[in-house]
C-alpha cells in the first residue's frame, strides 16, 4: 500500500535535468512516508516495489540514467526502512544457503560449479542473483530443489535451510512435498522443462491437484485463469495443446503460470523473461511482482539483465566462477560497486548518454574469460582478468569482507581501503 503517489505526466521528451533534479529531491527529502511515482509516458518498466515507471522515449538520450536514478531513489528509500538481512545480521530468513558447494565429475576432472556459497532470502524479499554465463546461478537454484543430477553432480558440502529443515539432507518424499508447492521454479529452459507428451492443461493443473487439494473442475478453472493472467491468447483452447504447438515465448509463459499458480512461499525465477518480446517482458515482470505481493512470497530472481536488477530487486548477490563475490542492496551496489568484477559488469551495461560531447560511446567489456571450473586456483578467481590485481591476490583467496553496513565484497582491496 502506498501512502502517497507522485504523478508526473509527461507526454513529450522530458527535460533530463528536471527529472534528475526530481530524483535527487526524492532521495534527499522523502524518508518518512511510503511513496510512489507514476511517470506517464510510453515504455513501461518497473520499480523495485512493483510501481510502474513509464518513460517517454526508452531509446532517447538520458532516459536510462533517469530511470536508474529514480530506481535508486526507491531502493535507497527501502534500504533505510528495512532491517539488515545480510550474513551475520540475519532477521529470521526464510531460506538460508550456508557454505554450499556443488561439484560435477567431468572427463577433465571434478568441476566445482558452486563454491562455498552463502546467502539468505528474507520473507517477502526479492533477491537478484547475477553473474556471467556459467558462474553457477542455475546450479545454485537447482540445488535448492534437490534437482542436481547425481551423477555427474554432487552437493559436496553445505546446508540449505528452509522452515527449519535442511533441504540437502531431506528425504526425497518430503522434498517432493515442498517442490512445486512451497518452493516453485521458473526454469531457464522452457523448451526442455515442459513435458512434451503431456498437454499444457494437464501440466498446469498437476501441481494444483497434487498440492492444493482442488477438484478437477476447480483446477481447470484455476489453470485457465493463470494462462489468461500470463497473456496466453485463447487460454482455454490451449489446455489441450502440447508444448510443441506453442511458441518459445508462450512456453515460457506457461512455465510462469505453473510456478505461480501454486502461490509458493519462494519463487525461484531463472531468467524468466529471456524468451519474451520486450513489449511483454515488463507486463510479465509486473505480474510476478503482483503475485509476490498477493501471496507474500519471496523471490530469487536470476538474470543477466542489470536493468531488470535495478528495477525489480531490493538486494543483489553477484557470482563469479561459482563464488559469491559481492552482495549489497541494489542502490548501494549500483552507486558504490566494490568488487572489480561488479564494476566491470556495470560498465558493460549499454549506455546512451555521453559524459562529454566529444566522447564516443563504446560498450566496455571485461577482458578475458571465466577460468575453467576444473582449475585449482589458490588465490582470487578473478585475478587473471582484474585490472587491480597485486601479488597477494594470486596467493590467497580473499574472504567476503564488509565494505560498510550490509555491503560485502570478496576482494583484498576492501580490507586495504
Ligand atoms: N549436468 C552438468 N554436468 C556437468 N557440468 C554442469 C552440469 N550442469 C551445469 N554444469 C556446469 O556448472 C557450471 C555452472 O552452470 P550454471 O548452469 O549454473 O551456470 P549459469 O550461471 O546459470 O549460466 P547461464 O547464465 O548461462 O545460465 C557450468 O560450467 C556448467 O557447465
Ligand atoms: S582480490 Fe585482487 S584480483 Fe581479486 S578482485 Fe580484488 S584486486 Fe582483483
Ligand atoms: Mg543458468
Amino acid at each position: 500500500m502506498l501512502d502517497s503517489l507522485i504523478i508526473l505526466a509527461l507526454n513529450s521528451q522530458p527535460n533530463p535535468k528536471f527529472l534528475t533534479l526530481f530524483a535527487g529531491f526524492i532521495k534527499v527529502n522523502v524518508s518518512v512516508v511510503r511513496f510512489g511515482f507514476l511517470i506517464l509516458m510510453q515504455r513501461p518498466t518497473l520499480a523495485p516495489d512493483g510501481i510502474l515507471f513509464q518513460s517517454s522515449n526508452g531509446a532517447g538520450p538520458g532516459n536510462s540514467k533517469i530511470q536508474l536514478e529514480l530506481t535508486l531513489a526507491f531502493s535507497n528509500f527501502h534500504s533505510r526502512k528495512k532491517a539488515p538481512i545480510l550474513p551475520g545480521i540475519s532477521m529470521d530468513p526464510l531460506l538460508q544457503i550456508q557454505d554450499l558447494s556443488v561439484r560435477f565429475n567431468t572427463p577433465e576432472g571434478p568441476a566445482r560449479a558452486v563454491d562455498r556459497v552463502s546467502f539468505d532470502l528474507a520473507p517477502g524479499e526479492t533477491l537478484g542473483l547475477v553473474g556471467e554465463s556459467g558462474c553457477g546461478k542455475s546450479v545454485t537454484a537447482l540445488s535448492i530443489l534437490g534437482l542436481i543430477p547425481d551423477p555427474p553432480g554432487k552437493i559436496e558440502q553445505g546446508k540449505i535451510l528452509f522452515s527449519g529443515k535442511d533441504l540437502v539432507t531431506l528425504a526425497q518424499d518430503q522434498l517432493r512435498r515442498i517442490r512445486g508447492n512451497e518452493i516453485s521454479m521458473i526454469f531457464q529452459e522452457p523448451m526442455t522443462s515442459l513435458n512434451p507428451v503431456l498437454t499444457i492443461g494437464r501440466q498446469v493443473m498437476e501441481p494444483l491437484l497434487a498440492h492444493k487439494g482442488l477438484s478437477r473442475s476447480e483446477a481447470e478453472e484455476e489453470a485457465v485463469q493463470w494462462l489468461e493472467r500470463v497473456k496466453i491468447p485463447g487460454a482455454r483452447s490451449h489446455l489441450s495443446s502440447y508444448p510443441h504447438q506453442l511458441s518459445g515465448g508462450m512456453r515460457q509463459r506457461v512455465m510462469i503460470a505453473m510456478a505461480m499458480a501454486v502461490r509458493p512461499r519462494i519463487l525461484l525465477a531463472d531468467e524468466p523473461t529471456t524468451a519474451l518480446d520486450v513489449t511483454i517482458q515488463a507486463q510479465i515482470l509486473s505480474l510476478m511482482l503482483e503475485l509476490k505481493k498477493e501471496s507474500h512470497s519471496s523471490m530469487l530472481l536470476i538474470t543477466h539483465d542489470m536493468g531488470v536488477v535495478a528495477q525489480m530487486v531490493s538486494r543483489v548477490v553477484v557470482m563469479y566462477a561459482g563464488e559469491v563475490v559481492e552482495q549489497a542492496r541494489t542502490g548501494d551496489l549500483f552507486q558504490n560497486p566494490s568488487h572489480p568484477y561488479t564494476k566491470g559488469l556495470l560498465k558493460s551495461m549499454p549506455r546512451l548518454k555521453r559524459q562529454k560531447k566529444s566522447e564516443k560511446i563504446r560498450l566496455e567489456e571485461i577482458p578475458g574469460t571465466v577460468p575453467r571450473l576444473t582449475e585449482q586456483i589458490a588465490g582470487c578467481k578473478f585475478f587473471a582478468r582484474c585490472p587491480c590485481a597485486f601479488d597477494r591476490c594470486l596467493q590467497k583467496r580473499p574472504a567476503l569482507r564488509n565494505v560498510r553496513g550490509d555491503h560485502f565484497a570478496r576482494c583484498w582491496l576492501v580490507e586495504a581501503s
